[in-house]
């Protein structure tokens, strides 16, 4: 991978107004802060447009169903992929479960194989299980290299025709490893399994075309690209989402409905039940704007300066010990010797810096990893040097209070 470095920090913290003077919020892998033009966007769609999509025959709900599909053509022209292919769900969470139940739970018969990596977050894990118990298909993981990669090697070795279904994080929620996806993607469609990409950690961090990656299905969550919650997107090849059947039953789904036979609606509405998260829709478009506004280039080589200098600085540190790969784009993992996670993270706490420790949602990487949680530190746009060295500072103070 290649490393490119900036000229100087973005310096946009004052676009949020939620993170006061000298607070280092280091808590984005969990979700983004938001960007006052997200925030505008969210006011003025419900102090000034709202009304209801789809359904309106007045000019308002007409208007707002315009701005609604202008933020579908927004994310499929952000991500490379057509408006049509775009579903809007709750999150990366949602996306997944549907692919699970709707593809693999259709597609896939007793005997066939799913295949996942040691670095999942649960939201990659459980929905095969649940969906892989109810048709009696296997799972088989794939390990991790010495530095905390899917190790495509092993992938390449334990891939079999019986393998129906890849999925694999695009970039690790804890490691911050990134994915070589179209060596994944050839892996996948080698043996003739299709393969989901968990985009959640990816789209904040890197740019992204799922047209040229070649992925089956691609999910993420608007309130990790600095958008609202309660908004995300699963993007699916259009053929693949046209043989899905619907997954929840309801308004704006359908085509017609009697109570001797339902038609229903072509993708994305087959998918969309019920009355959508339309504010949210804004608030994503507005999203996408701001991190295009600046370019997610820019972006990957801001946050992978801020993981050298604090990679660098922590490994100076005798009782630390770092997880995942250097070029780890934009998450630093650590545990401290003889420290819980949680005392890390409320001494930090009392220095002004906000950091994760626990799993993560990943338990099965933390048996890999031999410890019970880590401490971790992961950066967003607002950062800058500055909370790196506040960071490293907390982290001298709990060494000094530890002993
Ligand atoms: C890699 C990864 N996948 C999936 C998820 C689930 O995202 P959400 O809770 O927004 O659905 C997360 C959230 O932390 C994540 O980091």
């Amino acid at each position: 991978m290649t490393t490119i470095t900036t000229e100087r920090p973005l310096d946009t913290v004052a676009d949020f107004p939620a993170i006061p003077d000298g607070w280092a919020y280091l808590d984005t892998a969990a979700t983004s802060q938001k960007p006052q033009p997200v925030i505008d966007a969210i006011t003025r769609g419900y102090d000034q447009t709202y009304a209801t999509v789809h359904r309106g025959v007045y000019q308002r709900s007409a208007d707002m169903t315009l701005a609604y599909e202008a933020a579908r053509n927004r994310v499929a022209s952000f991500i490379g992929g057509k408006p049509d292919e775009i579903v809007f769900v709750r999150g990366a969470t949602e996306g997944i479960n549907l692919v699970a139940q709707c593809w693999a739970g259709t597609q896939l018969k007793a005997g066939d194989r799913i295949l996942l990596s040691m670095l999942e977050h649960h939201s990659n894990i459980v929905p095969w299980q649940m969906v892989a118990e109810r048709i009696g298909a296997a799972i088989d993981v794939v390990p991790l290299t010495a530095d905390g990669r899917i190790d495509l090697d092993a992938a390449a070795a334990m891939l079999t025709p019986a393998h129906k279904l890849v999925a694999f994080a695009h970039v690790s929620n804890v490691l911050g490893s990134v994915l070589d996806v179209e060596r994944a993607v050839a892996l996948a469609h080698g043996v003739g399994a299709k393969i989901l990409v968990d985009g959640c950690q990816a789209v904040p961090r890197l740019p992204v075309d799922v047209t040229a990656l070649g992925c089956d299905f691609y999910v993420f969550s608007g309130h990790k690209l600095y958008g609202p919650t309660g908004i995300g997107v699963l993007w699916g090849k259009p053929e693949l989402l046209d043989a899905m059947p619907p997954w929840q039953g309801g308004g704006s789904m359908i085509d017609k409905v009697s109570f001797q036979r339902t038609t229903y609606a072509a993708p994305p509405g087959r998918f969309e039940a019920g009355t959508p998260h339309i504010v949210g829709a804004l608030g994503l478009h507005a999203a996408i704007d701001y991190v295009e506004s600046i370019g997610l280039t820019r972006i990957h080589a801001h946050e992978t300066a801020l993981v050298t200098q604090a990679r660098t600085a922590l490994a100076a540190i005798p009782c630390i010990r770092l997880f995942g790969p250097e070029d780890s784009a934009g998450i630093v993992s650590f545990a401290m010797q003889g420290v819980h996670p949680h005392d890390i993270g409320t001494i930090l706490d009392e220095a002004q810096v906000a950091i994760r420790a626990g799993h993560h949602c990943a338990q099965p990487l933390m048996e890999v990893l031999g410890v019970e949680a880590t401490a971790r530190a992961s950066f967003g746009v607002y950062n800058g040097p500055r909370d790196v060295e506040a960071l490293v500072a907390g982290i001298a103070r709990v060494a000094r209070i530890f002993g």
